[in-house]
């Protein structure tokens, strides 16, 4: 099992791994648990600090997400976030009731006592809050070090035992010295800032080896940057004992297949297994409209055709993927948090599946995916492709998949792709795609009406897909996709700009 110098434990905030994220940036490295693992499983990580994560429960409430009681005398510092201060004020045998008003956004940190956790934190800076209930009075031992307008206790803490609690988000960047606060913490642990991705990729080639031993493992790719580094961090790792196999779907952008194959064999020396199962996808995909029944079968359809591969080969026992954080995150798996969408190499994997599953990348998101790409060598052709959702173009096309409605979407995509590269935006947006709605609307060409198919575009600004905006594009750009897709493409009479943010929408439509 990896060490970790800081473990974070998940009580369900949206944005839990921020926390380890921000600690990984200062060179110190911070894993993710959730929230009820056992002391003995931290214990075997031998930590130098823990982390309570915020989240949306109450203390209060009948099933409120408490962890194992033995952390508090572990005797490492452990430092409460939002929910993570009311479980340390009520299992310090302090009280903890509804806040009068919810509070939500900015408020200003009014320092009362210099500290080793808000040193070089400047007195009235904005910190962001997020809660509803509140701390209202100190277990003994402790005390406050900090209030705001509406948090008497805004962070308290008992310097001896070197537990600290904050009312608000360290790790959200509207919290003004939030940085500052979580490396203090990491002061206090004793941590240095030793952590960078060439340390990260060594680990986890040394924990694949050791994890694997003599079975083999089948490598699952799509040409995307996740599963491309999964399988070079493999190909160091074990290239004796793996197996790489790419699915054609049927759901794939035009041309892709054989840009894959390329990518791999001729720029990567993988000797890559191709399967063309698009009818097979196609045919259980007839007649379905349901965004998470697409989804289910997919990734059930995906696991079969693994798993009739696998068989062919002496001793496949693990089947690796580039399950990252924001997948695991949204389809709910890591902890506490509210599942959003089956992400297909998560959610969506059926309860009959013989692989285990190796996911080297399931704790970080997919800039530093990108970083540790760039360390294993791979091309910034690779690596700065944009993502493309394991489910392909089937959760881009509303209502039922068909073979024509597959074509009309990947005619009308490639040009957006093709204006975004030509223009130079293609490297400046997280991803751009087109979206096949369902929808007709009236249109005329020459002196006759069309009613036709409507065409969404959707190209967004992100740094990790955990939140987003839709991308600032010129309007001649725009004019120019939506021309192009409405002349070139028969079928296609209307097009749209999606301006839509996440939250409250998501990047996918599906
Ligand atoms: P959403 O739509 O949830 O997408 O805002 C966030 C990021 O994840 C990608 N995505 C997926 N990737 N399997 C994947 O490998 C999936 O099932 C899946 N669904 C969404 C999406 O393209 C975006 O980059």
């Amino acid at each position: 099992m990896k060490n970790a110098d800081i473990l974070v434990l998940d009580f369900g905030s949206q944005y839990t791994q921020l926390i380890a994220r921000r600690l990984r940036e200062q060179g110190v490295y911070a894993e993710l648990l959730p929230f009820n693992v056992s002391t003995q499983t931290i214990k075997a990580k031998n930590p130098k600090g823990i982390i309570l994560s915020g989240g949306p429960a109450s203390v209060y409430a009948k099933d409120a997400y408490f962890c194992d009681d033995q952390i508090w005398g572990l005797d490492i510092p452990v430092l409460g976030i939002c929910y993570g201060m009311q479980l340390m004020a009520h299992k310090n045998g302090a009280e903890v009731a509804p806040a009068g008003q919810k509070e939500y956004g900015k408020a200003k940190i009014n320092i009362l006592k210099e500290c080793a956790l808000l040193k070089g934190v400047t007195n009235g800076s904005i910190v962001w809050m997020s809660h509803s209930d509140k701390v209202t009075a100190l277990p003994s031992g402790f005390e406050v070090l900090a209030d705001s307008e509406n948090s008497e206790y805004c962070v308290f803490g008992c310097e001896s035992k070197k537990f600290y609690a904050l009312q608000f988000h360290p790790e959200v960047a509207h919290t003004e010295f939030g940085d500052v606060i979580l490396k203090n913490f990491a002061k206090i642990c004793g941590c240095e800032s030793t952590w960078n991705m060439g340390s990260f990729a060594k680990k986890e080639i040394e924990a694949l080896r050791t994890k694997v031993g003599n079975d083999q493992v089948l490598c699952a790719v799509s040409g995307g940057v996740d599963s491309s580094v999964v399988a070079a961090l493999l190909a160091n790792a074990i290239p004796q004992n793996l197996i790489v196999v790419f699915v054609d779907n049927g759901l794939l952008r035009h041309n892709e297949a054989k840009q894959v194959e390329e990518m791999f064999r001729l720029k990567l020396g993988v000797n890559l297994i191709s399967i063309d199962a698009s009818e097979l996808f196609l045919g259980r995909l007839k007649g379905v409209s349901d965004p998470e029944k697409k989804r289910k079968i997919i990734g059930e359809t995906f696991i079969e055709v693994f798993d009739a591969e696998a068989k062919k080969h002496a001793n496949v026992k693990y089947l690796a993927q580039g399950t990252l954080y924001t997948d695991v995150i949204e389809s709910s798996v890591a902890g506490a948090s509210k599942t959003i969408k089956s992400h297909h190499n998560v959610g969506g994997l059926p309860e009959w599946m013989k692989f285990e599953l190796i996911e080297p990348l399931r704790e970080i998101f997919k800039d530093e995916v990108r970083k540790l790409g760039l360390e294993l060598g791979l091309s910034r052709d690779v690596v700065f492709r944009h993502p493309f959702p394991g489910p392909g173009l089937a959760i881009r096309i509303m209502g039922e998949v068909t073979k024509d409605r597959l074509e009309l979407l990947r005619k009308a995509d490639v040009i957006l792709r093709d204006e975004l590269k030509s223009s130079g935006w293609y490297d400046k947006t997280w991803q751009a795609f087109c979206v096949l709605l369902n929808v007709n609307s009236v249109g005329v060409m020459g002196d006759n009406r069309t009613y036709e198919n409507a065409v969404c575009i959707r190209v967004v600004d992100a740094s990790d897909g955990m939140t987003a905006s839709f991308s600032r594009l010129p309007y001649d750009l725009l004019e120019n996709c939506s021309r192009r897709i409405i002349n070139e493409v028969e079928g296609i009479n209307r097009v749209v700009y999606d301006i839509s943010s996440k939250p409250p929408a998501t990047i996918e439509w599906e």
